[in-house]
């Protein structure tokens, strides 16, 4: 296929490969802008039980989670058709055996040798049964609100029960990048079409898959859980920040009804059998100054009002179109956004809900840890530079059970707990100079402390533990409370997900272009590196329900040829190169899955297996590449199959719909389509076996 070459790895911002494109539409340019948090913080010079076996709950689904031993609840489910591996030596290797990927820049998905792959869904595929078949040069709201939405990020798939080689394919649709959806479009005088076209894109798709005998393909069925749900669906605020005078509107009075969810990026699946998934860069979507000054103060915190923002910078110019993306009209609909929405993905005409109880800012995504005793522990990152880490432990137990009340009940576990953020020390915070050098000892170790913010009673009201703020401005304006706790500023932290085999807790930390520049926060052990442009992975072992943890860099990210990376001891001559961890998963061995955005090794974005334990812990092995312009999503590992939702293919400078900058998947002189993909072994068979 030929392709026009554009240009393709501008470093704009310093750090990462993505294009001016990427940045402007996904996080409304957060890089070029002055860094929110200009807390102090606090810097300290730098500033678990094995889990003896994985267990399934079954709500209307199998669902592998992390539960302690002895949990609660039944061991169940019919899990013969995904991660049924039993592991005795979890993490160790087992099940990342495939010929390497080596970087590149094809404008395909490249897989390895024996592997087989298939288009799952892409933006616009019929999601509901009197959806339209996509046609670029006919997009309409309407459509758009029953076809699959755009820029695919967070996946999951749930086995259906009781039906077999089915599945529900739940996945989020982060952003939408205007000049790439629309042909001929016009940045300066989008249309009302466009806008609510736009709207439409955003949220989450709920899609019934089929398997095919003998191989992994996937295909969409028009089953009876598929839904749409968009940025204008109605959703239930809960928690300490409801019915505030911070998310009342003229349009909902309440403070409870929210329309829309946007920017969802990265997610999690519940052992009850839901969806969580992270509000991300919210503040993009609203124009506008705020009147009232602590507003203001406390909106730039978010990235709110700073010059340009969403005033034309972005494109999109949805304030034009309603009045509640313009913060001088509407000042308080962006406190509605920055939440962890949950859905429940078996029940079609739901409500689902934000839970402010877990706090607001850019969460890339929550992962839940169950404990021996029932209590739900979820872990979120702040996808920013210099933000937090965030865990919320859960008053209630989890209530076994394999009923529609049982699965409503636990969705109320996320409501009544405990916040907590999470400040970092080192252990050799005289040896850490920026340039990644180990030290002495040969590791970047450190422990660490959970700080409560806010605890949130069953009755949903909220009691601060913050001095100076109220409980309801610790649920709204929550980077502001880890400031004021001296929480530590981390270099991105993305996917923040627990094993569920070994309990270890890892957080990917994506890259920090701004880390000691003049001004701005200095190395510590944790992010160890000046100028960040790779990032690293921090791996904590937590005591899940308590306050503590001791942490170590798994990896240092980048060419393992380059003295500043370190892939946890493991020879570095045979490793591959990784840039920018972005999203996590774990395979049923208990091998750790990342998935990069915004490569700064000059090659695409990847998928890559990781072990964790053993003999050749640090091994890091890419299994495949997304195409040109593409960040690698969503990734799920099961016994039999790979799958990577594939966004923003062909985003590239000058690329638009009019002079696509990829053809993936389609072909031709098509325009891309960010969509869903699925790998398997020819012939069947585990994956990396
Ligand atoms: Fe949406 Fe943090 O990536
Ligand atoms: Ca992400
Ligand atoms: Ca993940």
């Amino acid at each position: 296929m030929s392709l026009k070459p554009l240009a393709l790895f501008v470093k704009h911002d310093g750090a990462s490969s993505r294009s001016a494109v990427t940045c402007q539409y996904k996080c409304g340019n957060a890089c070029f802008h002055e860094v929110p948090n200009t807390s102090k913080g606090e810097y300290f010079g730098d500033i678990v039980a094995a889990i003896s076996r994985r267990r399934l709950f079954q709500g209307s689904a199998a669902v592998v989670i992390g539960v302690g031993a002895g949990s609660v609840l039944a061991a169940c489910g019919d899990d013969s058709t995904e991660n049924t591996a039993v592991e005795k030596n979890p993490g160790t290797g087992v099940g990342t055996t495939f010929d390497v990927v080596a970087p590149n820049k094809e404008d395909a998905l490249v897989v390895p040798k024996g592997y087989e792959q298939n288009v799952v869904i892409r933006w616009g595929d019929p999601v509901l049964p009197d959806a339209p078949a996509f046609d670029i040069a006919k997009q309409s709201a309407a459509a758009q609100a029953k076809q699959f939405g755009y820029n695919n990020d967070y996946a999951a798939l749930l086995p259906i029960a009781g039906k077999d080689n089915a599945f529900l394919l739940v996945v989020s649709h982060e952003y939408t990048t205007e000049t790439h959806m629309f042909l001929g479009y016009n940045p300066d005088a989008p249309t009302r079409e466009q806008f609510e076209t736009a709207l439409a894109a955003h949220g989450l798709s709920v899609v019934e898959l089929k398997g095919e005998q003998g191989t992994g393909k996937l295909t969409p069925v028009m089953g009876q859980y598929n839904r749409r749900l968009t940025g204008t669906s109605e959703f239930k605020l809960t928690g300490p920040a409801a019915g505030t005078d911070f998310v009342k509107t003229s349009v909902d009075p309440s403070g409870t009804k929210v329309l829309g969810t946007l920017n969802n990026c990265s997610g999690g699946v519940t052992p009850w059998g839901t969806v969580l998934s992270g509000e991300e860069n919210f503040n993009q979507y609203f124009a506008g100054v705020l009147a009232d000054p602590t507003a203001q103060e406390r909106g730039k915190r978010y990235g709110l009002g700073h010059p340009g923002a969403g005033q034309g910078e972005v494109s999109r110019r949805w304030e034009t179109f309603d009045k509640r993306f313009d913060v001088a009209q509407e000042p308080n609909e962006s406190n509605r956004f920055g939440y962890i929405v949950e859905v429940d993905p078996w029940d079609p005409t739901g409500t689902p809900v934000k839970h402010s109880a877990m706090g607001r800012f850019k969460h890339e995504s929550a992962n839940i840890y169950v404990t021996s005793d029932g209590t739900v522990v979820a872990y979120s990152g702040d996808d920013e530079r210099f933000e937090y880490m965030y865990k919320f432990v859960s008053s209630k137990k989890i209530q076994p059970g394999d009923t529609a009340a049982a699965r409503k009940a636990n969705m109320t576990i996320l409501d009544e707990g405990t916040l907590y953020v999470a400040k970092l020390t080192g252990d050799h915070p005289d040896q850490i100079d920026g340039t990644g050098k180990l030290p002495s000892d040969k590791g970047f170790t450190g422990k660490g402390q959970w700080i409560p913010l806010l605890e949130t009673a069953a009755d949903g009201k909220g009691r601060s533990l913050v001095d100076g703020m109220t409980a309801a401005e610790v649920a709204v304006f929550t980077r502001q409370a880890g400031d004021k706790v001296g929480a530590t500023k981390m270099d991105r932290p993305e996917d923040f997900e627990p094993n569920p085999l070994t309990g270890k807790v890892y957080v990917a930390l994506t890259n920090n272009s701004n880390r000691g520049a003049e001004g701005k926060a200095g190395v510590d052990e944790a992010n160890p590196r000046k100028s960040n442009k790779n990032g690293q992975v921090l791996e904590l072992v937590d005591d899940h329900k308590g306050t503590s943890f001791t942490w170590s860099l798994l990896l240092v990210c980048g060419d393992p040829a380059t003295a500043d990376t370190y892939f946890a001891g493991y020879d570095k001559t045979k490793v591959s190169p990784i840039s920018c961890p972005d999203n996590l998963a774990f395979d049923p061995h208990g091998n750790l899955w990342i998935s990069t955005d915004g490569n700064a090794l000059k090659s695409n974005d990847g998928l890559f297996a990781v072990v964790l334990e053993g003999d050749k812990r640090g091994e890091t092995k890419q299994f495949l590449t997304v195409p040109l312009g593409a960040e690698t999503c969503g990734p799920i590992v099961t016994k039999d199959r790979v799958l990577v939702a594939v966004q923003h293919p062909g985003e590239l400078e000058g690329a638009s719909a009019d002079k696509p900058g990829s053809h993936w998947p389609d072909g031709g002189a098509s325009v891309p389509r960010p969509a869903v993909a699925v790998v398997w072994k020819s012939g069947g068979g585990e994956i990396g076996v």
